[in-house]
């Protein structure tokens, strides 16, 4: 497999330096062994998120430079506000810092004790928005998605079928579209999967929003996966992508290749003006919604980089080098590659560990001993007995990290793969209520 060229030079550097073994055995004592405590300057390869880490352009940092700060109509309002038209075709968004701000947004304007919910499967900080109101959420991915080595080209699609029996049989409130799905393996939404979502959608009345913060990612998989649209511009895909939709919401942090921001948006105006109400409330005036102007200003040119296709196929042959090379390594991994991360599945490269002692996050604690390289757990760590994966992610930064970066993380999984068997469970110390994973913390079960 071979690394694409990255399609950038490098004009600014920030130096990265890697802790000897026992500082990190002592780094990963004093955090709990929770990697969310790690303080970053103690990482050398940081794969936590691919969320807001990434590096800007120089289109970008110039931009911020011209930024207006002012509270009511700066002009970096404008300018966000024509680009997010410009690729999505909402003509009346409303700025958030991030997605969950929306998420919140969302959730009070549709949503309330015993409400229903139904996705292709919903990222954790939406489930537990849309939880604290009092919401049933039912993920419904294709049964493909279920099985790590299937290559279906599409395994972010949702059941059409089971959509369907849902809204028939129980009282939907709101169908939320995860384009790419992260929580599945980053996998793509196939725009047809879309249209026909919406087409059920629409027959019971339901409206259907569009989580898109990697909606440029989905839309380049769109393009080479799906002959009918191998024509169409990147651009052209998102743009139809939105108008299969009631509403979305989108981090910035992700496509819109910003270090903070997002969008929210929908097609009914009454929807609109009552989400302003409460962004006013919540995150600030709707004309920056808690961004600075020079979050605007990164915003409003990241979004429309995003749809470069050059720049896609180097991002997408990134995450396809490191899937295949962990998987020559030994690991079982999600195939096929997905959008923003690779992810090893180690159900039973560890089944020496039971899902109670939390096996994927051993080996995210590993990864950190062995190589100071920092991932996230996605398995029952995160989602207790929801789970339907034991993950370790690797979400690969935006424009950051080069070729030999990658090798080195290859390198420290094939040492570890090694001893494996030597890898042990953890139990959890303190656990707070909801989104454990975050501030939990850990120690080893010797
Ligand atoms: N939806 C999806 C699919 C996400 O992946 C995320 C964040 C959000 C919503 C929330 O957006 O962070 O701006 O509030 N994902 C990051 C991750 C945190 O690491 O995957 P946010």
């Amino acid at each position: 497999m071979k690394h694409p060229v990255e399609p950038f030079r490098i004009k600014v550097v920030e130096p990265i330096s890697l802790p000897d073994r026992e500082e990190r055995e002592r780094i990963l004592r004093e955090s709990h062994y929770n990697l969310f405590k790690i303080p970053s300057e103690k990482v050398f390869i940081d794969l936590l998120t691919d969320s807001g880490t990434g590096a800007l352009s120089q289109e970008q940092w110039s931009s911020m430079m011209v930024a207006d700060e002012s509270y009511a109509g700066p002009r970096s309002w404008y300018k966000l506000k024509e680009a997010i038209y410009e690729f999505s075709g909402f003509e009346d968004p409303i700025p958030v810092h991030q997605g969950r701000a929306a998420e919140k947004i969302i959730a009070s304007l549709f949503l309330y004790e015993g409400a229903k919910v139904v996705s292709n499967t919903l990222f954790d900080t939406t489930r537990a928005n849309f939880e604290s109101y009092g919401a049933q959420v039912y993920d419904i991915p294709i049964p493909e998605a279920k099985t790590l080595d299937d290559t279906h080209p599409f395994k972010g699609n949702i059941d059409l079928k089971e959509l369907e029996d849902l809204l028939r049989q129980k009282d939907i409130s709101l169908v939320i579209m995860v384009m790419t799905n992260n929580t599945g393996g980053g996998q793509p939404v196939d725009l047809d999967n879309l249209i026909q979502a919406y087409e059920i959608c629409k027959r019971y009345n339901t409206p259907l929003i569009i989580d898109a913060c990697r909606i440029s990612e989905n839309s380049y998989f769109v393009k080479r996966r799906n002959p009918k649209y191998s024509d169409w511009s990147i651009k052209d895909i998102v743009r139809e992508s939105f108008k299969h939709c009631d509403g979305a919401f989108m981090s910035a942090k992700k496509d819109g290749l910003s270090n903070m921001g997002g969008f929210l948006a929908f097609k009914d105006p009454d929807k609109t003006l009552r989400a302003k109400e409460l962004l006013i409330l919540w995150e600030g005036f709707i004309h920056y919604g808690g961004l600075s102007g020079r979050d605007m200003e990164s915003f409003a040119v990241g979004l429309l980089e995003s749809l470069d296709e050059r720049y896609l196929e180097y991002r997408a042959g990134q995450v396809e080098y490191l899937t295949y090379a962990l998987k020559e390594a030994g690991w079982d991994v999600m195939l096929p590659p997905g959008g923003h991360a690779a992810y090893i599945e180690v159900s039973k490269t560890l089944s020496h560990i039971p899902r109670e002692q939390f096996p994927a996050h051993s080996l995210a604690v590993e990864i950190y001993r062995e190589g100071a390289i920092r991932t996230v757990e996605i398995g029952s760590l995160m989602f207790k007995d929801r789970a339907k994966f034991e993950f370790v992610r690797f979400a690969i930064p935006r424009r950051m990290y080069t070729k030999s970066h990658l090798d080195y993380v290859i390198d420290t999984l094939r040492k570890i793969y090694e001893r494996k068997e030597d890898l042990k469970g953890y139990r959890i110390t303190y656990e707070p209520p909801f989104l454990r994973h975050f501030l939990a913390d850990l120690e080893p079960i010797n």
